[in-house]
């Protein structure tokens, strides 16, 4: 099983059926996205950041995408101003290099490619972005979910007995859908890759991002520019 299977599936309906913001991504999205120029949302699902976006700045033209067709179709059906489709984060050469003045990566997007696909995620991200764009980043956080140490371990123990590598940062889903993933510990879970902020924090700045604002809860959101 991957994440897009996950989306695809357990995960439709609970994000397809949202409406409105979090106080973090309103708080972010106030203070760093202007009503001017274009602007690309990655993982968009039913379109939820989107359209609130689009409520607020008129003038701002939005591209909004998601690798699962079904969360596309869904939000295609709530507004025709935006420009939603499907596409993956780790390609995007549909569009130019510097093609957008502000992109979204919010609720944990590179967190859900796999562990060997997140340079690839952020060098595009970073490749459509024009100079002094803003980009808004929140990725799972390591520390900020206490029970992830311990159920490393055991989910690494177990991943050592079958032969396979010790993966820290890489756990499986606790709950699907709502319920909880009693497949937990079975083998070929989908994974989902929780961030060290230091860790993070050098792999956006390798790539040349410059880090503008970081504020943590359980999540950890960065902002920056190119
Ligand atoms: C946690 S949901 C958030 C949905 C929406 N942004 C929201 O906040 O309501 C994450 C979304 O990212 C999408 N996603 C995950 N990996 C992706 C990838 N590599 N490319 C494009 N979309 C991806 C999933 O299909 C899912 O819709």
């Amino acid at each position: 099983m991957d994440n897009h299977s996950v989306y695809a599936n357990e995960e439709l309906g609970s994000w397809t059926e949202r409406s409105g913001l979090l106080d973090q991504e309103a708080y972010l999205i106030k203070k760093y996205i202007q009503d001017h120029g274009r602007l690309i949302e990655a993982g968009t699902g039913g379109g939820r950041i989107s359209l609130e976006i689009n409520k607020a700045f008129k003038d701002l033209d939005i591209v909004a995408f998601d690798f699962v067709a079904e969360m596309i179709h869904a939000a295609k059906t709530k507004s025709d101003k935006i420009d939603f489709m499907v596409l993956d984060a780790t390609e995007l050469s549909v569009f130019q290099d510097a093609t957008f003045d502000h992109a979204i990566y919010l609720q944990q997007i590179v967190s859900l490619v796999p562990e060997e696909k997140i340079f690839d995620v952020l060098n595009e991200a970073y490749r459509v972005l024009k100079k002094d764009g803003v980009i808004l980043f929140s990725f799972l956080y390591y520390q900020g979910r206490k029970i992830n140490t311990p159920l490393s371990v055991m989910v690494n123990i177990i991943r050592t007995l079958r032969g396979q590598q010790w993966r820290r940062q890489s756990l499986p889903w606790l709950k699907l859908g709502g319920k909880i993933n009693w497949r937990f510990f079975g083998k070929g879970q989908a994974t989902t890759y929780w961030f060290e902020e230091e860790e993070i924090r050098k792999i956006l700045e390798r790539i040349g991002f410059k880090i503008v604002e970081i504020k943590k809860d359980n999540m950890l959101y960065m902002v920056c520019t190119k």
